[in-house]
């Protein structure tokens, strides 16, 4: 059996700031931050939601398929825009994915990875084929959504954070097809955040019965120290791709393509000397997206597959790190 990833998709908001635009909020200049990060550029929602970009990525996924088809939609994101409906619920209701169980995932910029990591296992075990638990043999995708309005956590009055991020979303539409080898190792693993290096807390209603203590305790903004997540992240995506390599019985010249998550540009760097690998090899995006969390990944899937320079048989490599602390990578042919 094969899971093949048949399709993917990207939406990015229409405002483009520049990172000199920065400066009308923080202390900031474009040739630190590319200097630092290799960010020139990202996009920021103004007029769309995150359902909207969700939306316009899951159409170009899903185009010339049945609807009928898609048995799960998992939607990875940090930014819902709500908490009720799952951003997951909202795009099975808008696209008529009659036959779809959907839900979200919240493991920040991993949450790509571990949605095919669990749609992977879910397809495996036939549980996607199934309509009011029973089987059938045509439901046989899912569509795996990463999307994130990061501007709308992000603190700008923060330099050190604010021009690392960015909104859109990216898709992947997978398939249970016999005839593909598709997805030949995948691998996600979490490591305890002891020093809260990376959090962003949430607003709750206060209540007539609970300790003051236990309200808001936490900023409700992202909050990062990013020299901890810059030694955390070089030395995870190296762990998660060591380990999807030994899983897949495969060396780091056997990949054709790696896709990590777009956060920094020195972090990419650092994976290509570390597997002794050229660095044409590895998609970069960030410089016109920054990070965007769970969307980064299938975001620079998309933009790797548009190019066209990607061949039937080759073998690609997703990876993801990020808040939780959470990393994974994910091995698939094309
Ligand atoms: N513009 C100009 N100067 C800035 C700045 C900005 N936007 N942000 C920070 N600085 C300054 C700092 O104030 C500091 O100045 P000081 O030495 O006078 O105190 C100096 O630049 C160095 O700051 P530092 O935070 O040590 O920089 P860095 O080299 O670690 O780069 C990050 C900062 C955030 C780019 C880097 O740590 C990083 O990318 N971390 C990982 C982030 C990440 O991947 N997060 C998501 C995980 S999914």
């Amino acid at each position: 059996m094969g899971i093949s990833i048949k399709n993917t998709g990207k939406a990015v908001p229409k405002l483009v700031v520049k990172n000199d635009d920065l400066n009308r909020f923080v202390e900031t200049d474009n040739d630190w931050i590319v200097a630092r990060t290799g960010i020139t550029e990202r996009r920021i929602a103004t007029s769309e939601s995150g359902l909207d970009l969700a939306v316009s990525a899951a159409k170009l996924a899903l185009d010339g398929e049945n609807y009928d088809d898609i048995g799960l939609v998992i939607v990875a994101t940090v930014t819902p825009d709500k908490l009720v409906p799952s951003m997951g619920a909202l795009v099975k209701r808008e696209l008529g994915l009659a036959n779809a169980v959907a839900f979200d995932i919240s493991t920040a910029c991993s949450g790509f990875i571990y949605g095919i990591w669990i749609a992977e296992a879910l397809i495996k075990n036939g549980m996607v084929d199934k309509v009011n638990g029973v089987s059938t043999n045509t439901i046989n995708k899912a569509l795996i959504i990463g999307v994130e309005r990061l501007s709308r956590i992000v603190d700008w009055t923060d330099r050190s954070t604010c021009i690392l991020f960015g909104d859109g979303a990216g898709a992947a539409l997978l398939e249970n097809n016999p005839q593909e080898k598709g997805i030949l190792s995948s691998f996600v693993k979490n490591y305890d955040d002891t020093t809260n290096s990376l959090t962003c807390g949430m607003e709750f209603s206060k209540t007539p019965f609970t300790d003051d203590s236990l309200d808001n305790p936490e900023k409700q903004s992202l909050s990062m120290h990013g020299s901890q997540v810059f030694k955390f992240a070089v030395n995870a995506i190296g762990e998660v791709m060591e380990k999807s390599l030994e899983l897949a019985g495969l060396t780091a010249d056997d990949i054709a393509y790696y896709v990590p998550h777009q956060a920094n540009l020195r972090i990419i760097l650092s994976a290509a000397k570390k597997f002794k690998q050229p660095i044409e090899k590895f998609q970069i995006s960030l410089n016109e997206t920054g990070n965007v969390s769970a969307a980064s990944v299938p975001m620079a899937l998309y933009d790797i597959i548009d190019t066209g320079k990607i061949k039937k048989g080759d073998k690609i490599m997703l990876m993801g790190f990020g808040g939780g602390l959470s990393a994974g990578a994910v091995i698939f042919e094309m």
